[in-house]
């Protein structure tokens, strides 16, 4: 019993110190310093659960003089909503504040940083909500704070988007690979199983 009892105070204060931990991060305030890009075609349509994306990123080293990668720490790839998939829905909107931002709720991958030479294979999960995306990439310090990004899209996001056809999935699915793929959640997924 004590173990258990042990077991959710654990898990009580992992996710609270995961979701009380503000970085209060402004995206317009970040250089992008990253050049994205995925492998996919614009407009491309792409099956959940059974395409894969390639998307590859590095340092923009004409910006070592002025935004220079010192403090890149990790890097986080994130699949992200294009504005014509957020229209009317509150649950994905953009809001300049990183801790609210709703724009990028998917995490692809993260790691270590490096300057160049990065390439991730992705397998779309089959619970991928039908809507057509961008992918965006961080840079975090060691804080964990974003201090840079690049994305594989424009400025208003409107270039290279491509279609994620997960239709099969819409009913359901959708909130749980909210919850699946976030930071905080993972972890404690990573605590049941060594608890376990
Ligand atoms: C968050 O950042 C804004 C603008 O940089 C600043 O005005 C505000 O005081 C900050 N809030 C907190 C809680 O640090
Ligand atoms: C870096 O600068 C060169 C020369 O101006 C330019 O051709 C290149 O596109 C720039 N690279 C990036 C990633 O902006
Ligand atoms: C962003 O770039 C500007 C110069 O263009 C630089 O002054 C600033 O320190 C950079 N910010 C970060 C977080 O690297
Ligand atoms: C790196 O972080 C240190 C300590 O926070 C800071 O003093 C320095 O200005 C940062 N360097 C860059 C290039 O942002
Ligand atoms: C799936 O998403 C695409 C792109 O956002 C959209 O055009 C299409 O109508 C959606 N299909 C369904 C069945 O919702």
């Amino acid at each position: 019993m004590e173990v258990h009892i042990a077991f959710v105070f654990l898990l009580l204060v992992s996710c609270f110190a995961t979701a009380s931990y503000a970085h209060n991060v402004s995206l317009s305030a970040l250089n992008q310093s990253l050049v994205v890009s995925t492998s996919t075609t614009a407009g491309q349509v792409l099956t959940a659960g059974v395409d894969q994306i390639t998307i590859t990123w590095a340092y923009n080293t004409n910006l070592t003089a002025t935004a220079p990668d010192t403090n890149y720490t990790t890097v986080e790839a994130k699949l992200c909503y294009a504005p014509v998939s957020q229209t009317g829905q509150d649950d994905r909107k953009t809001d300049d504040n990183l801790d609210l931002d709703k724009t990028c709720p998917f995490v692809i991958t993260d790691g270590p940083y490096q300057r160049s030479d990065n390439s991730f294979i992705w397998t779309i999960p089959k619970d991928t909500p039908n809507a057509t995306y961008f992918v965006r990439v961080y840079a975090l310090d060691a804080d964990d704070d974003q201090i840079g990004y690049g994305q594989s899209t424009n400025g208003l996001k409107t270039s290279n988007l491509f279609q994620i056809d997960g239709t099969v999935n819409d009913q359901k699915g959708s909130a749980w690979s909210l919850i699946g793929n976030s930071f905080g959640y993972r972890y404690a997924w990573l605590l049941m199983l060594f608890l376990a």
